[in-house]
C-alpha cells in the first residue's frame, strides 16, 4: 500500500476527494452602524461588521472564488420583541445588507437564514406563547420573513427554524409573490446541539433564551429521524439540504447523501470553530492543517459543500496550492 503514498505527486494523483474553493460557503454576522468591527470573544477572528465593512469582506470572498455567503444579524435588544416583527421589516439590517451586497458585489450568492431567534426577546426560533413554541403561527411569521428577504434580493432562503411544514408553506408563498427562482436550502436535519453556544453570543440571543430548543430541533440520539425530515423537506420543495452541526454528525451527512442524492451541505458550526481556534491559540493544534483536514472530511463523508467560518482562510490556503495537505 505504501507505493501510492511514497511522494507528494502520487498522493495527489490518487486522492479520492479533492477540495476546491467551490466547496466553501461563508457565514457572516452583520450589525448596525458604520465602520463597525466588533470581535466575538468566543469566536477568534470572527467579527460582527456593519454593512459597509461587510460589503468589503464579501468582495474579498468573491475574489477568492467563494460561491456564496450566509448572512446572520446581530439585532439590538430594543428591536427584539415577543412577536418578532423586526424579522419582516423590509428595512431590517439583513434586508439592507442584502440590497447593498447585490448592488456592489453582484456575482456572489446570498443565503439568508429564516428563523426568528435574532429578533425574539425570548431567544427562540419560533413564536412563544405560555412557554410553548407555536408551530403554525411561527410558520406564518417565517413566510413574512422569507418574502422580505426575497424582495431584498436574497438568492437562497435557508429555514433553520425546524418548525413542521415550513418548507412547503414558504415555497408556495414565494411562488405566489413572484419569486419562483428563489431557492430553498432547508436545514432539514438540525440537531438540538450544545455546539451552537458561540453563535448565540454572536447574534446576542443566548442570554435571552428561556429553556432549550429540544421541542423543535432534533434529538442527537437519532438518525432515522433525519432521513424522515429530509424526505418531507424534499417533498415540500427544498432544492438543497443542510445537516447541522458538522463534525459530530458525519454519519448523518453520509446517510442523507447516500439516501437522496440531493445537493447536501453541512454546517461546521460555531462551537466546532471555537474548539479548533482555542486549541490552535494554545499551540496544541496546527490551525491551517486542521482547518483543511476538517473541511476535507466533510467532503469525504459526502457533502457537496461546507458552510464554515473557516471558508476564507481555507480558500486562501487552496489558492496557495495547499490543496493536498496534510
Ligand atoms: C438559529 C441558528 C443557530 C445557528 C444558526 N441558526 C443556533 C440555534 O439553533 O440556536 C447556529 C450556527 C452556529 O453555531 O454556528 N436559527
Amino acid at each position: 500500500m505504501r507505493r501510492n503514498r511514497s511522494t507528494r505527486w502520487v498522493r495527489r494523483m490518487t486522492a479520492e476527494t479533492k477540495l476546491n474553493v467551490n466547496d466553501l460557503l461563508w457565514p457572516v454576522f452583520v450589525t448596525e452602524g458604520e465602520n463597525v468591527e466588533q470581535p466575538i470573544p468566543s469566536m477568534p477572528d470572527v467579527y460582527r461588521w456593519s454593512i459597509d465593512r461587510l460589503v468589503e469582506r464579501v468582495a474579498h470572498a468573491k475574489e477568492l472564488g467563494i460561491p456564496a455567503i450566509a448572512i446572520f444579524p446581530h439585532v439590538e435588544s430594543d428591536k427584539k420583541t415577543p412577536d418578532c416583527d423586526e424579522a419582516w421589516n423590509p428595512d431590517n439590517v439583513v434586508c439592507r445588507a442584502v440590497r447593498e451586497i447585490k448592488r456592489q458585489v453582484p456575482d456572489i450568492g446570498v443565503i439568508c437564514d429564516v428563523a426568528l431567534d435574532p429578533y425574539n426577546a425570548l431567544g427562540h426560533d419560533g413564536l412563544v406563547y405560555d412557554g410553548e413554541i407555536l408551530n403554525d403561527e411561527s410558520v406564518d411569521a417565517l413566510i413574512q420573513q422569507s418574502i422580505v428577504q426575497a424582495q431584498a434580493g436574497c438568492d437562497i432562503i435557508a429555514p433553520s427554524d425546524m418548525m413542521d411544514g415550513r418548507v412547503g408553506a414558504i415555497r408556495a408563498a414565494l411562488d405566489r409573490a413572484g419569486y419562483a427562482d428563489v431557492k430553498i436550502m432547508s436545514y432539514a436535519a438540525k440537531y438540538a446541539s450544545a455546539f451552537y453556544g458561540p453563535f448565540r453570543d454572536a447574534i446576542g440571543s443566548g442570554g435571552a433564551l428561556t429553556g432549550d430548543k429540544a421541542t423543535y430541533q432534533m434529538n442527537p440520539a437519532n438518525t432515522d429521524e433525519a432521513l424522515r425530515e429530509v424526505e418531507l423537506d424534499l417533498q415540500e420543495g427544498a432544492d438543497m439540504l443542510m445537516v447541522k452541526p458538522g463534525m459530530p454528525y458525519l454519519d448523518i451527512v453520509h446517510r442523507v447523501k447516500q439516501a437522496f442524492r440531493a445537493p447536501t451541505f453541512v454546517y461546521q458550526v460555531s462551537g466546532e470553530y471555537a474548539m479548533l481556534k482555542a486549541a490552535a491559540q494554545q499551540g496544541w493544534l496546527d490551525n491551517d492543517k486542521v482547518a483543511l483536514e476538517s473541511v476535507l472530511a466533510f467532503k469525504r463523508a459526502g457533502a457537496d459543500g461546507v458552510l464554515t467560518y473557516l471558508a476564507v482562510e481555507v480558500a486562501e490556503q487552496l489558492n496557495k496550492g495547499w490543496y493536498d495537505r496534510p
